[in-house]
């Protein structure tokens, strides 16, 4: 269960470096509004029914299965919100961690996010290609990055010698119907091989689509329990759909903090979970709130971290440098994990107090040392903990957050669901490839 607070955020938990009391509480009643509009939306806003939804969940587990038959790698291709939620639950069975990767089983799950030419064009030619597969996943179908790395894996398979009829074995899509009378890209480029689809939810946008179909089905290729991820959904969401007020909602209560922060000059949030499973989660939550938030010159800047490592790379600027930034530290309970301390070795490096403790005490006590070392510097700091990491825990988080941003956005006055400023570059990026222009 996800627990908060608050206190050492505030000038009556810190100091003067601390959020003003009168500036949250402001905020607070600011937040009713928001907070009953969103519970007005329970039948209507898609992104409030998934928890509870399970009817979409075998196509997902039926697709994964397929995936995984006889499949050595698989890439999924997608950018943005089309891939950070699937990768924040991969992390939850070691993809992306450092050392960890190259020993997770087959089929070996891959994120190909950021568009390179180089390194795309050496995974091709690294990998397996017979029993390579690709999962193409964009909303909108039309999103150029996507649709040249599918364009480039086709050419890659032809290219490998396999048949035309088996080039639909190596690929799953995933996006949104086609709409008469537009031509879809993807279902265009990918249908005519025999490529299955499942069907993007609608009304549920990249970024608010890690609990939808998209971030579930690389969830369950790697094996993940997908409805425990949406049980865990359904507690962060409870307390809006029972009506209770902002100070019994824990999501209501974040975006007050966060809207008090950026209404008293805390142009920066940092969000620093001590635990590499929740390392991509910071990726997918800088996403999440810039993207949301960032509109009509407003909106905080966020900063992903994670530690204890930051605290040997960003601890000084976050501890000495300017009181612009609103910390969210959350821990997990690490005591007595991980290898033990040999005592005999502790002594003789003369740190007897390691002596029969083990990894996990120590980074325990640094997350708790780090939060106290916030609040003795006067930083504004905000306590986020989970016993521990799994899906039940992490689905808890993904909502918490997603809640957290669309009510900030509700009281800051900006649509949080729109992204008007990436489909401009997106528009723009085409027509400068038609010109030859970059
Ligand atoms: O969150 C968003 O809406 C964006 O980041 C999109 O996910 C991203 O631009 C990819 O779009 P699409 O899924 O349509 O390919």
């Amino acid at each position: 269960m996800l627990q908060q607070s608050l206190d050492l955020a505030l000038v009556s938990g810190v100091g003067e470096g601390g959020i003003p009391d009168a500036a949250f509480d402001k905020a607070v009643a600011d937040l009713a509004p928001a907070l009953a509009r969103l519970k007005g939306e329970a039948e209507t806003l898609p992104l409030l029914g998934l928890p509870a939804d399970t009817a979409d969940l075998p196509p997902v587990r039926e697709a994964a299965e397929r995936l995984r038959q006889s499949a050595s790698n698989v890439l999924v291709l997608g950018t943005g919100g089309s891939s950070l939620g699937g990768q924040t639950l991969a992390q939850l069975t070691g993809y992306g961690t450092a050392g960890l990767s190259a020993f997770l089983p087959e089929p070996r799950v891959h994120f190909i996010d950021n568009l390179d030419p180089l390194t795309f064009e050496a995974l091709l030619k690294a990998l397996p290609l017979k029993t390579t597969k690709f999962i193409s996943i964009s909303k909108s179908g039309g999103t150029g990055e996507t649709l040249l790395q599918t364009i480039a894996a086709i050419t890659a398979l032809r290219g490998a010698g396999i048949a035309e009829d088996r080039l639909g074995w190596h690929f799953q899509g995933l996006s949104e119907p086609a709409r008469p009378g537009k031509l879809h890209a993807l279902r265009a480029l990918l249908e005519p091989l025999g490529v299955p689809f499942l069907e993007h939810h609608t009304g549920v946008g990249g970024r608010y689509s890690v609990l939808t179909n998209c971030g579930l089905l690389p969830a369950a290729l790697l094996g993940l329990d997908i409805a425990g991820l949406r049980q865990g959904a359904a507690r962060a969401l409870g307390p809006v759909l029972a009506g209770k007020s902002v100070k019994e909602t824990p999501a209501a209560l974040g975006a007050a903090l966060n809207l008090a922060a950026m209404r008293t000059g805390k142009n920066i949030a940092v969000l620093m979970p001590y635990a590499d499973k929740l390392a991509l989660l910071t990726r997918w939550w800088m996403q999440l709130w810039a993207e949301s938030l960032g509109k009509d010159g407003k909106g905080t800047q966020p900063v992903g971290a994670l530690g204890p490592v930051d605290q040997h790379s960003q601890q000084q600027l976050y501890l000495a440098g300017p009181k612009d930034k609103l910390f969210t530290v959350l821990t997990v309970a690490n005591k007595g994990k991980g290898p033990a301390i040999d005592a005999a070795l502790a002594k003789q490096i003369g740190e007897q107090d390691f002596a029969g403790k083990t990894i996990g005490d120590l980074v325990a006590a640094q997350g708790l040392a780090m939060v106290d070392t916030f609040a003795k510097n006067g930083r504004a700091v905000r306590k986020l903990h989970v016993d521990e990491v799994n899906e039940a825990t992490h689905g808890e988080i993904l909502m918490h957050f997603m809640l957290e941003t669309v009510l900030t956005g509700y009281a800051m006055g900006v649509d949080p669901f729109d992204q008007p400023a990436v489909e401009e570059a997106k528009l723009l990026a085409k027509r400068y490839l038609a010109e030859g222009r970059g």
